[in-house]
């Protein structure tokens, strides 16, 4: 029998749990090593490996991650870190020999991911990129009915994505909130969707049109809810906040930000309105693609619900998608669960209906809806870890995004980005060379 894969972990935060859950449950792998700033954040995924019966991995600052692949023999790289910094732990382990899987996005600009994309070409290496809701069992279905022809050829699509003032507003307490981490939410949370759409119709964007404003969160925006406090823990006047995260009464959020603090100065529970938001939380953008089809597309992240639409219309007839992630929020970030809730981990209590509907021409609408579970982004974190770790060549391994992909996935973001800033569209061929 083959020994485990040595494997490293960079970026020990919330995202990593699964990757640490995940490889400890599987004997072909053994984390060795745990690559962050931060060794408290380090010591929880530490004590995880231990409770599933693990050897604990040895702690290794970012200044030292070269040195740890080379120490600890690194087979395989998992990428968990703050988006902006991807690209460096991904090049650098690529230019090693070792295999990469890294979290979505690809990483933040144009320049990052050329430099990436490069390097894959360069040294011929292993990237997969971990776009989980090409797993989702929805939107699986709603793959498999248009590349059976439903709705004949697909001319255009109409899609909207709310995020609740819970989760959306989750991207302006943290470093999110600042685009130069982030990219900003059609980047960091965007590139999700334009994902699904380019896998969804075989397609790549080519031009990009877009307006993106902070219409509703960041400085003097309170709307009258709010409170005056910079961040949410010790602040008397944040308890009666609905928007107030308190990192304290999670078990989850107290160890992995509010006990490692004092290390790196992370406040995970800022105040929305406080200054720093460079990021947009509401934007409305027209996509062309190589096929001929035309997207159009909203993100709003401080909606009453949480949720999306998406409806594609083609020769022969239509198609829509509705998915009802949480139908009303509660206030105050009370989160009391083994994980945090906050950030699409867990199910919402308040969630509501999936259906999807095929609407042919000249005949009465198809229902063709699939369970959907809510939890763990619909059931597709456990079926992207299965294609990631489990076998080379399962079903499911043609889905993995690679580095290509994550990057057509990205630029319709970057490009979107642009166009806010000058106004104009933009041809995606201007921004990366794919
Ligand atoms: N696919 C999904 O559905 C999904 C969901 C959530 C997060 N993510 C991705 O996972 C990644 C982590 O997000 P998160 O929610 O866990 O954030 P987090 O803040 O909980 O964790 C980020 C970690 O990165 C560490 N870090 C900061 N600077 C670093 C550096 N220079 N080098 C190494 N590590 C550094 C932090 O100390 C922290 O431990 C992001 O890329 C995010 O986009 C993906």
């Amino acid at each position: 029998m083959s020994l485990p894969i040595r494997t490293a972990i960079v970026g020990t935060g919330n995202r990593a749990q699964l990757f640490t859950e995940g490889l400890a449950k599987r004997d072909g792998y053994d984390v060795v090593a745990l690559c962050d700033p931060n060794s408290v954040r380090m010591a929880f995924h530490n004590r995880m490996l231990l409770a599933a019966g693990r050897r604990t991995a040895h702690q290794w600052p970012p200044a030292r991650f070269d040195e740890m692949l080379r120490v600890e023999r690194i087979e395989l790289l998992v990428v968990t870190s703050v988006d902006a910094t991807h690209d460096r732990y991904v090049e650098s382990a690529l230019r090693a020999g070792v295999r990469v899987i890294s979290e979505k996005p690809l990483t933040t600009d144009a320049v990052k991911a050329q430099s990436i994309l490069d390097t894959v070409r360069e040294t011929g290496g292993s990237l997969s990129v971990a776009y989980n809701y090409r797993f989702n069992p929805v939107h699986r279905r709603v793959r498999s009915l248009l590349a059976e022809g439903a709705i004949g050829d697909v001319h255009s699509v109409h899609f909207e994505w709310l995020l609740d003032v819970s989760h959306g507003a989750d991207y302006f307490r943290r470093w999110h909130r600042d685009k130069a981490n982030s990219g900003g939410l059609m980047v960091h949370k965007a590139s999700h969707h334009f994902d699904l759409v380019n896998w969804w119709l075989g397609a790549e964007p080519q031009l990009v049109y877009g307006r993106g404003q902070l219409a509703f969160y960041g400085p003097g925006r309170r709307h009258g809810y709010a409170r005056e406090y910079s961040r949410a823990h010790g602040a008397a006047s944040a308890l009666d906040d609905p928007f107030a995260l308190h990192l304290a009464d999670n078990a989850t959020l107290r160890e992995l930000y509010l006990d490692a603090e004092v290390e790196d100065g992370y406040y995970r529970d800022r105040n929305v309105f406080a200054p720093g938001v460079t990021i947009e939380d509401d934007m409305a953008l027209l996509v062309s693609y190589n096929t001929g089809a035309t997207m159009t597309y909203h993100l709003t992240a401080y909606s009453p619900a949480e949720g999306y639409r998406v409806m594609f219309n083609g020769s022969r007839g239509r198609l829509e998608l509705n998915v009802e992630e949480s139908t009303w929020t509660t206030p105050h970030q009370r989160v009391t669960s083994a994980k945090g809730a906050v950030h699409g981990d867990l199910a919402a209590p308040t969630a509501g209906q999936t259906s999807i509907t095929l609407r042919p021409l000249w005949s009465p609408p198809v229902d063709h809806t699939v369970e959907h579970d809510h939890a763990g982004h619909g059931g597709a974190d456990a079926r992207v870890l299965a294609a990631l770790l489990d076998s080379s060549d399962g079903p499911d391994n043609a889905d993995i995004a690679d580095a290509r992909q994550a990057a057509l996935a990205l630029v319709t973001g970057l490009a979107a980005n642009r166009s806010f800033e000058t106004g104009q569209p933009v041809r995606t061929a201007d921004v990366l060379k794919l």
